[in-house]
């Protein structure tokens, strides 16, 4: 696997990352069973063997049941760990289990982010966070407050690095603009399905100019020296689920698997390839729960599609020629 150095750190991170949003129920709620350790162990193993090395978490994925049965394979594993980068987020808060119908909000308060990352530590059974990551854009953030909050977290070494995930230009600039430690990602929806990301730039100048929340966001983060880390970077929802309702995505998919089949590998693999030929130099976070397939999908580091191969799966995808 190449790797990645990420900005403004000394760490080294594979091309391709691994989310652990879905590994519950894959692996149950509580993970303390022998055979449940033992299959995420093989997961994290079969990862970081392959040289994916950034687990990608958050507080809020199954109310904290995903940090926990990750934590039991953590304690097993524990020799592991320098050779992993542990990665979480924090500001959305979920409804209390008792007051369903109530909303859940946003929070990146002060205490509330101190809160959410000793929480995480406990049930991730580290030491520290590698990175951390704010969710969702707070409308109520005190940039101020994030500010302290980093500030006791990093002195007190539990958080080595800060990112974003789903922010904007102008709200990076405001939470920069008041932090001392650089934002060092971003992680954004992005595939071949959803390609706003690049979409914005090739419709500069035209009518149809379609991208207000991503404008310019890609430009922002490479003049910025952020990595941008994809999230559902296999476009799941209209293309994997078997929601075939879509022509353009039909096009798209016939396209991945006729370069997947010359290639010998599966259109997954062809599709995570386009999201690394990108001179960003983006990370796609994958979410998959199978070992197996984590091999298939890591196929993709070695596959480089040509100009023409990346704009015509572009094209098919957006279900609109090039301007
Ligand atoms: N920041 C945010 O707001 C945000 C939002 C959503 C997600 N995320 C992060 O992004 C990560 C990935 O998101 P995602 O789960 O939507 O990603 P995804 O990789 O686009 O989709 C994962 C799904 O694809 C299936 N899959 C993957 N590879 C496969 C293969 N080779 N063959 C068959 N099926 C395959 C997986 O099933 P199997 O498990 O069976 O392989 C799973 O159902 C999450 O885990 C999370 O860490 C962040």
């Amino acid at each position: 696997m190449n790797y990645y150095k990420i900005p403004h750190t000394d760490l080294g991170t594979g091309r391709i990352g691994l989310g652990c949003m879905n590994l519950t129920p894959a692996y149950n709620e509580t993970g303390t069973s022998a055979s449940v350790r033992r299959r995420l162990c093989q997961l994290i193993e079969t990862a970081i063997d392959a040289g994916v090395n950034l687990f990608d978490h958050a507080d809020v994925y199954a109310a904290g049941a995903v940090e926990a049965v990750f934590g039991h394979a953590m304690h097993d594993l524990k020799g592991l760990r320098e050779r992993m980068l542990i990665q979480s987020k924090c500001g959305i808060r979920i409804a209390e289990p008792e007051g369903w119908g109530r909303m859940g909000f946003f929070d990146f308060s002060h205490d509330h982010i101190l809160h959410s990352v000793d929480a995480s530590l406990q049930r991730l059974q580290v030491e520290y966070l590698d990175i951390l990551l704010l969710h969702r854009p707070d409308p109520l953030m005190q940039p101020e407050e994030v500010a302290r909050a980093f500030d006791t977290l990093h002195s007190a070494g539990k958080v080595r690095h800060f990112g974003v995930s789903n922010q904007n230009v102008g709200q990076m600039q405001l939470l920069q603009k008041h932090l001392d430690q650089p934002l060092v990602i971003n992680q954004l929806e992005f595939s071949l399905f959803h390609s706003d990301l690049v979409s914005d730039g090739v419709e500069v100048n035209r009518q149809q100019a379609a991208y207000p929340n991503t404008s310019g966001l890609l430009d922002y983060c490479r003049l910025n020296n952020i990595l941008v880390q994809a999230w559902s970077p296999l476009g799941q929802p209209a293309s994997y689920s078997g929601n075939r309702d879509s022509n353009r995505n039909r096009a798209a998919e016939e396209l991945l698997d006729s370069m997947a089949r010359a290639r010998n590998v599966n259109r997954r693999a062809v599709a995570l390839a386009w999201i690394l030929r990108h001179p960003a130099g983006i990370q796609p976070i994958l979410g998959t729960t199978n070992p197996a397939h984590l091999l298939d999908n890591c196929a993709a580091d070695a596959i480089d599609l040509s100009r023409e191969e990346w704009t015509q799966l572009l094209v098919a995808a957006r279900g609109l020629p090039m301007p």
